[in-house]
């Protein structure tokens, strides 16, 4: 626990107060205690320790100081709900018109950083490799190979092995769905799942509603795919503004609506359920697609939220897309779409274009996913990534300008931080670049060039004492900018 070390005592060799405090701190950062559980009583420790109570009060301090935990009145400890606080951005403004996406090469430069191990990075969103189970990925691999090696040297048909359907089905009644394994598509990607929903429902020119700010990776498909985005108001923790939404039906050809309810990306909204109902019964009336996007809702800390907008669709408007890239295995890219009536035609299209996927990758997908260990994976997940975005949060409080607002999501490893309007991400992202130091700036998630003063930060990746320096460092750079 290096930063509170460095930032309680400089100079100080360690003592047995900071011994205490670092070891409690290690248990909350990586998830062993999660927020808001109670942590040992000062006495209880002081037993546990074979230390004076004083001196036990003393670490407590220290972890208050470093805001990781918190005294409530006459009830003891604990980990701090919600660490750090700071005001969140207000929902966006976007303009009322669609307009045409060009947002390709700044993407393009970030991502190569991204993955380049020379930079720090905070540009990707995707877990680091030794947060997803490798082992585990590894052994499924090796048995489905075992198993199934019949099947490498022939050509695979279908849309999806049918025991990793029937597992998708399954895992999707956790999001309140009940799919017919038969109406799965297994694609390589939720970007192909996405593509292929808005193929089916769009052509060129139409005019496509998504969040703002938004996935670059979706104006991307929409430039390439010559649709014009219509980006619609967005409150960081309530998602799409739908009265705005409904503004935009009446007033504009839209041909479908792409959202994520559930750990938006960048802003990390996630829309309350009865939000989620009022969307799908609004598109609904009057049959405009929704294509969902439920990447992230495994990774949602709250229950409710990660019960699917398509849960509440009785009128078969909704799409809904997912894959298993930021959860089991990004290498493996398999993603699926349930397309319910456009399924057909969806399924037409994917075999004119990319076929088939390989089918020892999906068996040992199917394996993993009915492994029984796969829930707390994904809490241990959760917790995990939940202690780095609260110590993020809180290097953001200490070291960014005055003025700095931050975005405090219900789960999920992204950060949309938004610095004083006067300051240009785009001349941070080149100073950082200049250190080393990667992050996404904000014009890449707007294909209306907004949200120049506004950056991404991806928290899932790699975590020590270089990812913390240059996140002061960032702060840093941006103060000499403010
Ligand atoms: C909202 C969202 N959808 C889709 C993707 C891509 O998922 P996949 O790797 O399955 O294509 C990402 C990746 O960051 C994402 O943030």
């Amino acid at each position: 626990m290096q930063s509170i070390q460095n930032e309680a005592m400089d100079t100080q060799a360690d003592t047995l107060y900071l011994q205490i405090a670092d070891s409690m701190a290690g248990l909350i950062r990586t998830g062993t205690l999660t927020r808001g559980e109670r942590i040992p009583s000062v006495r209880m420790l002081a037993q546990q320790h074979g230390v004076s109570q004083s001196t036990v009060v003393q670490a407590y301090r220290t972890l208050e100081d470093a805001r990781l935990i918190e005294a409530r009145p006459r009830s003891g400890y604990f980990v701090a709900a919600r660490p750090v606080r700071l005001p969140e951005p207000d929902t966006s403004r976007p303009p009322v018109g669609s307009v045409a996406v060009g947002v390709s090469a700044m993407a393009a430069q970030m991502l190569a950083m991204a993955h380049d191990p020379a930079y720090t990075s905070f540009g990707a969103a995707c877990p680091a490799a030794d947060l997803f189970p490798e082992e585990r990925v590894r052994r499924a691999l090796s048995r489905a190979t075992q198993r199934h090696r019949h099947t490498l040297c022939q050509y695979p048909t279908g849309h999806g092995d049918e025991s990793l359907r029937r597992a998708i089905a399954r895992h999707a009644l956790r999001m309140g769905c009940s799919f017919d394994a038969e109406q799965i598509t297994v694609t390589n990607s939720c970007l192909e799942s996405i593509t292929l929903c808005l193929r089916a429902v769009t052509q060129p020119g139409d005019v496509v509603a998504l969040e703002s700010p938004t996935y670059y990776g979706f104006l991307h498909i929409l430039e390439n795919l010559g649709l014009r985005a219509l980006e619609i108001p967005t409150h960081p923790r309530t998602g799409l503004s739908l009265d705005a939404l409904q503004f935009a039906l009446d007033t504009q050809p839209i041909k479908a609506v792409l959202c994520v309810p559930t750990l938006s990306n960048p802003i990390g909204s996630s829309m309350p359920p009865a939000e989620r109902k009022r969307l799908a019964q609004m598109l609904g009336a009057r049959g405009v697609p929704l294509i969902e996007d439920v990447l992230y809702n495994d990774l949602c800390e709250e229950d409710d939220k990660r019960r699917a907008v398509k849960a509440y669709d009785t009128q078969g408007v909704v799409m809904v897309c997912g894959s298993f890239s930021k959860t089991i295995a990004p290498g493996l890219r398999l993603g699926w779409v349930e397309a319910g009536r456009w399924t057909e035609h969806l399924r037409q299209i994917k075999a004119a274009t990319s076929g088939s996927q390989a089918a020892v990758l999906e068996r040992a997908m199917a394996d993993l996913l009915t492994q029984p260990g796969i829930e707390a994976g994904y809490r241990q997940l959760r917790n995990t990534v939940a202690a780095r975005v609260d110590e993020a949060r809180g290097l953001i409080a200490q070291h960014f300008p005055k003025g700095t607002r931050v975005t405090d999501p219900a789960g999920g490893f992204i950060l949309w931080v938004e610095l004083p309007s006067q300051i240009d991400s785009l001349a941070l992202f080149h100073a950082g670049m200049a250190e080393r130091i990667c992050f996404a700036p904000g014009t890449m998630f707007s294909a209306t060039d907004r949200f120049r003063h506004c950056l991404r930060l991806g928290m899932g990746g790699k975590w020590g004492t270089a990812e913390r320096q240059a996140l002061r460092r960032l702060g840093q750079l941006a103060t000499a900018m403010a």
